[in-house]
């Protein structure tokens, strides 16, 4: 079965044929980050006028790369939620009167959860075999992205349950966070990366939130507000009540910036695997854990962040010790994209699932 997915939840307009859930023939991600850019953030007026802009052009780049007609669509899935409403409307109108106009079958994909179907995806002419389903659930999942980072049971792709998540900042907020206090540029993630990668990761002892003893949740504003002291020293008010800080940031070398990066991308690595590690201890590892209701024999991650570098290897070496598979989606599938949602929706179809045209756009996600 060939599935359309459409994508405007955010920053990016996109589109990908995947056939039966798994084979991706195509997928086309149009960025609007140089529109952003002077912003340091997302607006969302600018993305949803982007978002009409470009998704028609992108669906019909999609069906041309997969080198089929538009006819030859059997099913239309569309990410409706969480998301920006504004930019979420675009793609579900589009999605909406693509299914119409075929007469196939519509279906809503939550992002986060098709952020965690990601790994499964393969590229049909590369020769990697990809993941099989039964190999991969029950399984611990993680979603970090710019806009979420939460921990999951997932007993399949669409059997999922929500276990933890951020009280304050997404992990990728806080990463493109540290970029902009370092005037590295937006997204920061990547950039952070690539420079940590010339850094010293025990320069800085930069907090790691552990929330309450078995908590499952995540916290990084502290580790941000650490970072920004570092950076600039302590706060003090003037005279005239503005505030001043000790040091501008623009005088640090490249040395030095290489090391907040290094250290803060060991934080928040560390913050991240404790976290899978009470998910593993407290609802499953292999032999099953406390209230466990079975063994998981993977980790599942997904979002922006899972291109990391040093969080795909500290995951890795985790998987390792634990005797569980870590299911790693390719980096062209780690930011958002449609092939996800094409890949979420296909099981959904298969699943016997499909959705009205009163299909609804939701800021907020189904778990
Ligand atoms: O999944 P995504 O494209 O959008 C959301 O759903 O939020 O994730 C974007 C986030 C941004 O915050 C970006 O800085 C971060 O993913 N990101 C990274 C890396 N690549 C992208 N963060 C850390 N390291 C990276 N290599
Ligand atoms: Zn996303």
């Amino acid at each position: 079965m060939l599935v359309l997915g459409i994508e405007s939840s955010c920053d990016e307009t996109a589109a990908a044929v995947v056939r039966s859930g798994v084979d991706v023939l195509s997928n086309v991600v149009a960025s609007q980050h140089d529109l952003h850019a002077e912003y340091g953030g997302v607006v969302p007026e600018i993305a949803s006028r982007a978002h009409v802009e470009r998704v028609t052009p992108v669906v019909r780049r999609a069906l041309r790369d997969a080198g089929v007609s538009l006819s030859a669509i059997e099913a239309v899935a569309v990410g409706n939620r969480p998301g920006l409403i504004g930019a979420l409307v675009v793609g579900v109108a589009a999605g909406k009167a693509l299914a119409w106009s075929l007469g196939v079958p519509l279906v809503g994909v939550d992002h986060v959860r098709a952020h965690l179907y990601a790994g499964l995806l393969r590229d049909p002419l590369d020769g990697t075999p990809g993941v099989v389903a039964e190999d991969v659930f029950p399984a611990i999942g993680l979603v970090i992205s710019g806009g979420h980072t939460a921990l999951f049971r997932c007993e399949s792709a669409l059997d999922v349950r929500r276990l933890g998540s951020t009280i304050d900042d997404a992990v990728g907020e806080a990463y493109d966070k540290c970029a902009a206090m370092l005037g590295l540029g937006h997204p920061g993630g990547p950039l952070v990366d690539a420079l940590a990668q010339r850094g010293n990761d025990r320069a800085h002892d930069f907090p790691v939130s552990r929330l309450g003893e078995g908590s499952l949740d995540f916290s990084f504003s502290g580790l941000k507000t650490s970072v920004l002291y570092t950076l600039r020293g302590q706060p003090s008010t003037g005279a005239d009540g503005q505030r001043r800080w000790e040091r501008d940031p623009a005088g640090l070398s490249d040395g030095q910036r290489a090391d907040v990066c290094a250290s803060f991308q060991r934080a928040c690595s560390r913050a991240i695997v404790m976290k899978i590690e009470r998910a593993l201890d407290l609802v499953g590892g292999p032999g099953g854990g406390p209230g466990s209701g079975g063994g998981c024999r993977s980790i599942i991650v997904g979002g922006g962040v899972s291109a990391n570098s040093r969080l795909r290897k500290d995951i890795g070496a985790l998987g390792a010790a634990r005797g569980l598979r870590v299911v790693l989606p390719k980096m062209a599938y780690c930011l958002d994209n449609a092939a996800m949602i094409a890949g979420l929706g296909f099981a959904r179809l298969a699943a016997g699932e499909r959705d009205e045209l009163t299909l609804a756009a939701s800021p907020s996600g189904a778990v």
